[in-house]
């Protein structure tokens, strides 16, 4: 059978492989570069930039402490080639090992039209079609909103901002605020309703305190008109470079006419990731999910082991995801948790421990935050937060232990390693001795 895959991110990447491994043969296209948006221009290029961050702000702390002599100065636009060259060399690495799978890779812009897709002016044939074309950045209806830069841009910066004016109030204000204010910026926060609002209340607080400490957040603010030199809001004009964080929107336009989109133009999928037209279908941030790598990842997994005929179904059940700041926030997202409010539901938290990552931050009194939510007498973990250097780590493992039924009396047996900053097994085996 042949399988053509539309997009080389990490939804079309691995529906490829998958595909590939099946047994099935395999066509991958892609218009830009292989790797999609989280190797060259997200999450590859946060960790890249807050790695530096994060070595800014603790040298300056051993600086002030007396360990060490020289306060570190940054070349951004250095940073940022290097940050480009790496990506460039992940990439290679990539390329050759989706050539390894014996998948074929078109560069080039597709479209579609009724069983065939055309590149480059050639049309082929396919039996099964996966769309996995990603997401853009959506620029919001604000005045010169066209003016401002996007994640787009951040490597194209050529100094370190002394003013940033961030319009947003998700992942991506989070973390370039993180990486920015760590670096020198005045950073602004612009937020039309509430500052990450998918985080406990609890956790939010911390985050804004202690890892966002230098930024200063404003909700309830709506942005009237966007210039080169800043932006004017209600009330006032706040002078700086402007960065939109305003979400995404889907690439669905090559598809519009053949599949169901929703209100964001997102393609409609069912469980098994095919759309309404026979024999498509679609996975990644085009169908306009959760919209992070792993889950794209898991989407293009289900889809191509549908389109090889093995029926295999989507599972969102606690999902894990972070914000990458000073340290790694991880949270189970709220969709993806069935927790009711009205369930009787003990919390407790405590901070986070010291040890690598963190032993430098004790004496500020800032090395994390963990909390969880259990049903104590059934002893059911009914949701964890928590902030820590290792924080992504523990909670993806957390996470599917939540979705294999753990309980909290199943870490009576934990052993941890020594020293480690992960706080979420003390908690449980807190709470295993109320069950
Ligand atoms: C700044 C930022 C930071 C992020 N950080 C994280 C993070 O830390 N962790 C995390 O899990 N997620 C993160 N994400 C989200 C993550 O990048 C996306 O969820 C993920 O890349 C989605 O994968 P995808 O394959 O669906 O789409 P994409 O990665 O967008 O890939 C789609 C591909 O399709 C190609 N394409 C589109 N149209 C066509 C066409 N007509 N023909 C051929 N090719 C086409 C595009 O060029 C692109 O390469 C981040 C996103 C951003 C913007
Ligand atoms: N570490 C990670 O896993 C990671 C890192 C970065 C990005 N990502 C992914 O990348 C995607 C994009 O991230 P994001 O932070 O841009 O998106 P997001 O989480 O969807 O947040 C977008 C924000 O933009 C605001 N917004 C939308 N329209 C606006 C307008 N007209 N004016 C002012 N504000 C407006 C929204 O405000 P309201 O809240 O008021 O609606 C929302 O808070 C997400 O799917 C995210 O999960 C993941």
């Amino acid at each position: 059978m042949k399988i053509m895959i539309i997009g080389g991110g990490p939804a079309g990447k691995t529906a490829a492989r998958e595909a590939s491994q099946i047994g099935e043969e395999v066509t991958l296209i892609e218009k830009n570069l292989l790797g999609g948006k989280c190797l060259n221009e997200g999450c590859m290029v946060v960790s890249g930039l807050n790695d530096v961050a994060k070595f800014f702000k603790d040298s300056q702390r051993f600086y002030e402490l007396g360990i060490s002599s020289n306060p570190v100065e940054i070349d951004y636009e250095k940073l940022a080639q290097g940050v480009k060259d790496t990506i460039a060399k992940i990439r290679s690495v990539h390329e050759a090992e989706t050539r390894e799978a014996d998948i074929e890779i078109l560069n080039g812009e597709a479209t579609v039209q009724e069983g065939q897709v055309q590149v480059n002016d050639e049309e082929h044939q396919y039996d099964r079609l996966i769309i996995a074309t990603g997401s853009k950045a959506f620029i919001p209806p604000i005045k010169g909103a066209e003016k401002a830069a996007t994640y787009e841009d951040i490597l194209d910066f050529k100094t370190i901002p002394d003013e940033l004016i961030i319009v947003g109030s998700g992942v991506i204000a989070a973390e370039f605020a993180g990486i920015f204010s760590s670096l020198g910026s005045q950073v602004h926060i612009l937020c039309r309703n509430q500052f990450l609002k998918m985080l406990d209340e609890d956790v939010k607080k911390y985050v804004e305190r202690k890892l966002l400490e230098n930024v200063e957040i404003q909700e309830n603010v709506q942005v009237k008109l966007i210039k080169k030199e800043g932006l004017y809001t209600d009330n006032i004009f706040l002078k700086g470079d402007v960065l939109l964080a305003t979400g995404m929107r889907p690439n669905s336009d090559i598809i519009n006419e053949m599949v169901n989109l929703g209100d964001r133009g997102e393609v409609i999928v069912n469980q098994q990731m095919e759309s309404n037209h026979k024999h498509i279908y679609a996975a990644g941030d085009v169908i306009g999910g959760i919209g992070t790598t792993p889950v794209a990842r898991m989407e293009g997994i289900v889809a191509a082991r549908n389109a090889c005929g093995i029926y295999t179904l989507a599972d969102y059940s606690f999902i894990a995801n972070s914000i990458s700041l000073y340290y790694d926030v991880a949270f189970i997202n709220k969709e993806t948790n069935d927790y009711k409010v009205d369930q009787e539901i003990n919390e407790g938290s405590i901070p986070g421990f010291a040890g690598p990552g963190s032993f430098w931050r004790v004496l500020e009194r800032n090395t994390g935050f963990t909390k969880v939510k259990v049903q104590s007498e059934s002893g059911e973990i009914r949701d964890v937060s928590s902030i820590s250097p290792s924080a992504r780590t523990s909670l993806a493992y957390v996470s599917k232990m939540m979705r294999d039924n753990y309980k909290t009396h199943d870490f009576d047996d934990f052993t941890e390693t020594h020293p480690s900053t992960d706080p979420i097994y003390k908690l449980m085996r807190y709470f295993s001795k109320f069950g």
